[in-house]
C-alpha cells in the first residue's frame, strides 16, 4: 500500500445520513398496481433508450498508454488543503469497488420483476445500465495505477467485491428501485465529480476520463427520475413507497468499502463539496419523483423531518405531522409545507394557481421558515 492508511480524523458520518433512515418495510404484488398504459409508457421508454443510445459510453481503458507513476510532491500540491493523499486514494478505491460490482446490483432489479413484475426494468438493466456500467471502474483503477497501487492489489479488491452479496435494504418495489436509482446515481455523480477535478489538475487527460464517468450518472440520474414520474403519476399511492425508500436509503459503498462510506461526508467536505447544492439535487429528484406536486413534496418532506427528528420532534413539527395526514386541512398543510421546501430552494411557482397560493401563503411560509431554521432536511 503506497500510502498510510488513514481514513478520517472528525467525527462527519457517512453520506446516508443526508437522508433519514429508519426499518424495513415489506411490500405485497398488490402494493404495487400499475396500469396497463403506464407499463406501455415504462416499456416504451426503455426501448427507446435500447434503439438510440443517449450520449458516448466511457469505452475501455488502455492501461499502457502513458504509463507513469505520478510525482507525489506534484499530487500533495494540487489536492485541496486537508486532504490526504491516502484520503484521496480512498476516495478513488471507494469508487473502483463499488463500480466494479455492478453485477451483483443487477440481481436485485431482476428480483423485483420476479416479485412484482415488472419486465421493462429488467431490459433497461440488462440492454443498457449494466453495459453502460461495465467500464466506470476502470478509469479509477488507472489513476490508482498511476499513484502507485499494485495492479494485483486492485484486482483482488473488485474481485472481492465483485463476489460480495449485495445486501439492498431501501425497498425492492420497482418505483422504490427507481427512485433509490436517481438518489444513488446523483450522489455518485457528484462524488466522481469531485474526484475527477481534482485528477485532473495533475493528470488532465484521466481527469477527463473520470468526468466521462461522471456524465453517465447524470444520465443515469435522469432516466431512473423519469420512469419514477411515470409510475406515481400513474398510481399517486406510490409516492409512500418512494417516500419510504428516502427514509431508509443506504448507498452501495456501504457494502463494498464500508469504512470509507463510514467518512464519505468529510471526505466529500474535504473535496470542496457544497451539501447544499447536493440537498437542492436531492430535493429536486423527489419533486421530479412526486411528479412536481407541492402538496405530496411537503408531505413527504414533513414525514421525513418528523422521523429525523423522532422522539426529539418540537411541537409544531409533530402537529404539522398530525395534521397532515388529516383530509382538507392536511392539503393545506402540505402546500404550505411544499411551498416552504420549494422557497428554501430556490424553485418558484410553476402554473398560475400556484402562484396565487404563494402570494397568498407568504406570511405562513415566513412564520414557517423562521420555526424551522436550522432544522436541515440533509446534515
Ligand atoms: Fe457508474
Ligand atoms: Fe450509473
Amino acid at each position: 500500500m503506497p500510502y498510510q492508511e488513514e481514513m478520517g480524523s472528525c467525527n462527519i458520518p457517512s453520506v446516508d445520513s443526508l437522508i433519514p433512515q429508519r426499518a424495513v418495510v415489506s411490500y405485497s404484488r398488490a402494493d404495487y398496481r400499475i396500469s396497463e398504459e403506464a407499463t406501455r409508457k415504462c416499456e416504451a421508454y426503455v426501448q427507446d433508450l435500447i434503439q438510440h443510445p443517449q450520449g458516448r459510453m466511457v469505452g475501455s481503458v488502455d492501461f499502457d498508454e502513458d504509463r507513469h507513476l505520478i510525482d507525489k510532491a506534484k499530487l500533495r500540491d494540487v489536492l485541496p488543503p486537508g486532504l490526504s493523499e491516502q484520503q484521496f486514494a480512498n476516495v478513488l478505491l471507494l469508487s473502483v469497488t463499488t463500480e466494479a460490482a455492478t453485477d451483483t446490483y443487477a440481481q436485485v432489479f431482476h428480483e423485483s420483476d420476479r416479485r412484482y413484475g415488472a419486465k421493462w426494468l429488467v431490459r433497461l438493466t440488462d440492454h443498457v445500465w449494466v453495459p453502460d456500467e461495465t467500464e466506470h471502474s476502470e478509469p479509477f483503477k488507472d489513476v490508482l495505477l498511476v499513484m502507485g497501487y499494485a495492479e494485483e492489489d486492485l484486482n483482488r479488491r473488485i474481485r472481492e467485491s465483485r463476489e460480495k452479496i449485495y445486501e439492498h435494504t431501501s425497498g425492492d418495489t420497482p418505483v422504490q428501485l427507481t427512485h433509490f436509482g436517481t438518489f444513488q446515481e446523483h450522489l455518485t455523480d457528484n462524488w466522481h465529480g469531485f474526484a475527477g477535478f481534482i485528477v485532473k489538475r495533475f493528470d488532465p487527460r484521466r481527469g477527463r476520463k473520470i468526468l466521462s464517468v461522471k456524465k453517465r450518472e447524470t444520465l443515469h440520474t435522469m432516466w431512473y427520475g423519469d420512469l419514477t414520474e411515470i409510475l406515481v403519476a400513474d398510481n399517486p399511492e406510490l409516492r409512500y413507497q418512494v417516500t419510504d425508500t428516502t427514509k431508509r436509503f443506504r448507498m452501495p459503498g456501504n457494502n463494498y468499502a464500508p469504512e470509507v462510506e463510514a467518512v464519505s461526508m468529510q471526505l466529500i467536505s474535504l473535496m470542496g463539496g457544497d451539501f447544499r447544492k447536493i440537498e437542492r439535487g436531492l430535493v429536486r429528484i423527489m419533486s421530479g419523483s412526486y411528479c412536481d406536486n407541492i402538496e405530496y413534496l411537503g408531505e413527504a418532506v414533513i414525514d421525513l423531518l418528523a422521523e429525523k427528528a423522532g422522539q426529539e420532534s418540537p411541537m409544531p413539527l409533530k402537529l404539522a405531522r398530525k395534521l397532515s395526514q388529516t383530509p382538507a386541512v392536511g392539503r393545506v398543510v402540505n402546500l404550505i409545507a411544499g411551498q416552504v421546501v420549494q422557497q428554501r430552494e430556490g424553485f418558484k411557482p410553476a402554473t398560475p394557481g400556484e402562484r396565487i397560493f404563494w402570494e397568498a401563503t407568504s406570511p405562513i411560509r415566513s412564520l414557517v421558515s423562521q420555526t424551522t431554521e436550522g432544522m436541515n432536511f440533509v446534515g
